[in-house]
């Protein structure tokens, strides 16, 4: 049976129980990372203290348990994203790795004059790969524009893309702005034109349902550590096909299925693309951060954080000298701010200083920054355990932060 009670959702997150400086701890830095529950928290000790044992490799009984239980949280996720098959759940680091891997492998399949489509309002970890990649390949990267909203301009999206584009990386909500991109449009139109579409759900399996056999994407990937589960481990889900079709990221252990010096072939799906001893623990964990989603009712949370995000907008538009950041008509969990003449880190400072956890600067999106003519934002990042009255009780240093600086 589902439930979503945030009393009762935030019993179950000890670190959202201490104080910060003498006041109880608001933590609005959840685009940074999430908190844990206790039952995240209970596996990772369960794991260390009982069942640590390295995987795939042993015959014995508590390599089986830990295999069994790695391959178990892979199931989970499967079926949490709707991949077709758990072959298509590769672990990785994080959102950051699946990206270079995808850059790595997929972009061997790729050649001079192809082009890759981004989008202006990218993470660094979005960017990057494609233009080491477009150096290494000789390909050309381009970039969508948005509007001064924070939205993707459609149009201009439709003008770039073309027969030459070969991948189309979008992220699926901003971590800066918190705009939902039109992904699904995003993903038809791609393929219409022939080109294969990576969607950046770093900030966006936390907050809502991912089916993407639905939404027919050939990658998404994601970090554990923003979705309740540990850090140092993420997942790329891949179509088969392309997975199949693409070469090993790296070479080591567990990846191959038969090595001489003359001759490596390689191992199955997901194994091609785990080489060396995986986080097993991290796997593990996630899979468990899954279970504690999957047991919460998903709509009402989307309702509880579409709420939230638009009272703190709301009343943040009411003080003088405050620009919201990302005005998008469809946007959720981050609230990003500037407010003339005084810096966010200033006031980022003076916010902890209350107990409040809040993310300064440029949130690794710096030409976003260069597009709106700042040099940061303060940023406000929601999770469903987050309350109203955590948001007035914010507001209310936001403005004391903002008297002792003007
Ligand atoms: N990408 C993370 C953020 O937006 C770290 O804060």
């Amino acid at each position: 049976m589902k439930s979503f009670n945030v009393r009762e959702i935030r019993e179950q997150f000890p670190a959202l129980r201490q104080k910060v400086y003498d006041r109880n701890l608001i933590y609005f830095d959840n685009g940074a990372t999430s908190q844990k529950p206790q039952m995240v928290l209970d596996a990772i000790s369960t794991y260390y203290s009982k069942d640590n044992a390295n995987i795939h490799r042993g015959v014995h009984y508590m390599s089986q348990k830990a295999t069994t239980e790695f391959e178990e949280a892979r199931k989970i996720i499967q079926t949490y994203i709707h991949a077709k098959k758990s072959e298509e759940v590769i672990f990785t680091k994080g959102t950051t790795d699946g990206i270079n891997l995808v850059a790595s492998s997929y972009g061997e399949l790729l050649s001079s004059g192809d082009e890759i489509l981004i989008s202006a309002m990218e993470h660094h970890s979005n960017i990057v790969p494609w233009q080491l990649l477009c150096e290494r390949k000789g390909l050309k990267l381009k970039v969508v524009p948005i509007t001064k909203k924070g939205e993707l301009d459609m149009e201009q999206f439709d003008l770039l893309l073309s027969d030459k584009t070969k991948l189309v990386a979008v992220t699926h909500i901003s971590n800066t702005l918190g705009t939902i991109n039109p992904v699904k449009t995003i993903i038809d139109k791609s393929h219409a034109a022939g080109a294969k579409v990576l969607i950046d759900g770093a900030q966006s399996i936390q907050h809502m349902p991912i089916n993407v056999t639905e939404l027919n994407c050939d990658f998404y990937v994601f970090s554990g550590h923003k979705v309740f589960g540990p850090t140092g481990i993420g997942v790329l889900y891949g179509k088969e096909e392309l997975l199949e079709r693409m070469p090993p990221y790296q070479g080591g252990g567990d990846m191959i299925a038969k090595v001489t010096f003359e001759r490596t072939t390689y191992n199955e799906l997901p194994f091609k693309f785990e080489a060396g001893t995986p986080h097993i623990a991290g796997g593990i964990c996630l899979g468990e951060a899954f279970r504690f989603l999957h047991n919460l009712d998903a709509d009402a949370l989307q309702r509880h954080e579409k709420e939230l995000t638009e009272y703190a907008q709301d009343l943040l538009d009411t003080f003088e000298g405050v620009q919201i950041i990302g005005e998008a008509k469809k946007k959720t969990s981050v609230v990003s701010f500037h407010v003339n003449g005084i810096h966010p880190f200033d006031i980022g400072t003076l916010l902890d200083k209350q107990g409040i956890a809040v993310r300064t600067g440029h949130h690794c999106t710096q030409p976003l920054m260069d597009f709106f003519g700042i040099p940061g934002t303060v940023r406000a990042s929601f999770a469903f355990y987050n309350t109203k009255e955590e948001i007035d009780t914010f507001i209310t240093a936001v403005d004391k932060s903002i008297s002792l600086l003007r």
